[in-house]
């Protein structure tokens, strides 16, 4: 059995921030990650990261409004303002540690604009942040002492007596599993991009963490909040980054109008996202689109600025849609990008079970609440993550370590091993994509009730199917058919979450939006969802959004 004070699930910018934290906080810590850390998904996070420096004549309540706005007043204003004021020095932080971000003409950090935002102010390394950021941490994290287990597969979270007090985990190498002990547990495995298909998302964001969290009782909040990002390829979803609207790229319609000057007149193509796609959409429901997309078109701007800002989208254009934006529209659609809701915590990254934090797009603090802001996750991943390592690292000091002992790897392994047992049954692929086709067809950018009772009676047979499923690899080495089984059965509950969340919100709110209700209902659902298990069933509760200085207002860009 291995033993931590800390362990982290999760080696993305929030994992190795919050590990990063608490080690140098004094705690014993481990990061358990699926992959090799720099294969995270923040590794795909193109176009920046938010903060409003005093010394550029911002300041700190305009990025905080503005992400409330954007958020359509569901976001919890304490955490949004401990965000806004805590980024300027994350951001230099990285800087300090390392990330090469862009300089302006005066050699200062640059800062480009990005959408629902008045003032320039999302710092940027080219369309890459997110992958130097993580480099940079993950430099940081090799250094500090932080035990790395790489290509471990947490299968369970242990929780005695209420507090969660360790995992089991699988060596994928091996195959063995192993009970990993520890005073508390930061899980920031990422989002649940993949149960929707397609998506921007890596394979990888099959919500485990949000499944571990929602299995050991943590309350799960306003996960029918799901962000279909304006600019994705039709092909394969991939992700053409904002940072190409923030560089002043324009959108367009089958007849070359920028219709956003219909939906956004002062915005335009920089309205928040939730807007843009819902304009995008419209517009192609209304037959003015090409082929169910409309066009991103950047050739004003310039070889020269896109190959030294954008290079990475200009290449994902011509590889994916057969189109150089430097010459040509890209054709592109909203496409599911960003799970605002998650795993409830509050701004120290506590969960509602002792021992237990999460950060990142795992976790619902609530910042974002009803629609994310461009560049706000990247921002949140470093506050939150830290935050939660700082607070993990001073609670353990108080506690002893529980009494576990192999028990609850033998367990794990029985489930295990009854699974690959099984001798018939259907394999975990069609199971999977029948889940993700279903969830971006009934939860997308416009829903109604009819369409999400159906999602929910197909949840239904999936999760029948699932019961029955087989794993057709039998071997222990690096056993992904048995891995991709047992992400599925996690992507289920997330899409339960997702459902239950979205029929019960009677209301438009953000990226939530109902033809068949299409009004905002202040008076009535100006709260967070949140859903637990009880007695293995899910049970709804409702938690107040917490207002300190900006009241609801219409919201119009
Ligand atoms: O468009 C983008 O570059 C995505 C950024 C984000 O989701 O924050």
């Amino acid at each position: 059995m291995f033993d931590f004070d800390v362990i982290v699930m999760g080696a993305g910018l929030a994992g190795m921030r919050a590990a990063l934290a608490a080690s140098q906080n004094g705690s014993k810590v481990a990061v358990i990650t699926k992959v090799y850390p720099v294969r995270s998904h923040s590794n795909a996070a193109q176009g920046g990261i938010n903060a409003a420096l005093t010394d550029r004549g911002d300041n700190w309540e305009d990025h905080a409004f503005d992400t409330i706005k954007g958020s359509d007043y569901l976001a919890d204003q304490d955490a949004v303002e401990v965000m806004a004021r805590e980024a300027g020095s994350e951001v230099i932080n990285m800087e300090h540690m390392g990330a090469a971000f862009n300089r302006d003409d005066e050699g200062r950090l640059g800062v480009r604009a990005f959408g629902g935002q008045r003032e320039a102010r999302t710092f940027f390394v080219a369309d890459f942040t997110g992958q130097a950021l993580l480099h940079v941490l993950h430099e940081q994290v090799l250094s500090s002492g932080v035990q790395v287990f790489e290509e471990w597969f947490v299968t369970t979270l242990i929780t005695e007596e209420e507090r969660c007090v360790g995992l089991v985990a699988m060596d994928m190498r091996t195959g063995e599993l192993h009970v990993m002990r520890s005073k508390a547990v930061i899980i920031a495995s990422g989002g649940v991009g993949r149960v929707f298909e397609p998506s921007t998302n890596a394979l990888i964001c099959t919500g485990d963490g949000i499944s571990l969290a929602y299995r050991a009782g943590a309350g799960i909040m306003d996960m029918e909040m799901v962000q279909y990002h304006p600019t994705t390829l039709k092909n394969n979803g991939a992700l053409m980054s904002e940072a190409a609207r923030g560089e002043g790229a324009y959108l367009l319609n089958a007849e070359g109008e920028r219709f956003m000057e219909r939906y956004a007149p002062n915005m335009m193509e920089l309205a928040s996202r939730d807007v843009v796609s819902r304009s995008e959409q419209t517009e192609i429901n209304e037959g003015r689109g090409i082929d169910g997309c409309v066009l991103l078109d950047a050739r004003h701007l310039g070889e020269k600025l896109i190959n030294e800002r954008l290079l990475q989208i200009r290449q994902l254009g011509i590889d994916f849609a057969g189109k150089d934006m430097v010459t040509d529209p890209v054709p592109i659609r909203p496409g599911m990008h960003y799970i605002m809701g998650g795993i409830k915590t509050d701004i120290d990254g506590l969960t509602s079970v002792p021992g237990l934090y999460a950060a990142g797009e795992t976790a619902c603090v609530s910042v974002h609440g009803g629609n994310r802001l461009g560049a706000n996750s990247l921002l949140d991943t470093l506050v939150f993550g830290r935050r939660s390592g700082e607070h993990a690292s001073e609670w353990v000091k108080t506690q002893a370590p529980a009494s576990i002992d192999d028990t609850h790897a033998s367990r794990c392994l029985e489930e295990i091993q009854s699974l690959l047992d099984r001798d018939s049954g259907e394999m975990f692929g069609q199971i999977r994509l029948d889940l993700g086709q279903t969830m971006n067809k009934h939860l997308a950018v416009y829903r109604d009730q009819k369409g999400m009772e159906q999602a929910k009676s197909d949840l239904a047979d999936l999760k029948q199917r699932y019961a029955s499923v087989m794993v057709q690899d039998k071997n222990k080495i690096f056993n992904t058919n048995l891995i991709f089984t047992l992400e599925l059965g996690f992507m289920l509950d997330c899409a339960e979450t997702t459902i239950i969340g979205a029929l019960e919100r009677k209301e438009s709110r953000g990226a939530h939006t109902r033809t068949d209700m299409p009004e905002r209902d202040d008076k009535n659902w100006l709260k967070h969802i949140v859903v637990s298990q009880s007695n293995g069933k899910p049970k709804i509760d409702y938690v107040p959004v917490n207002i300190t200085k900006w009241q609801p207002q219409e919201r119009k860009y």
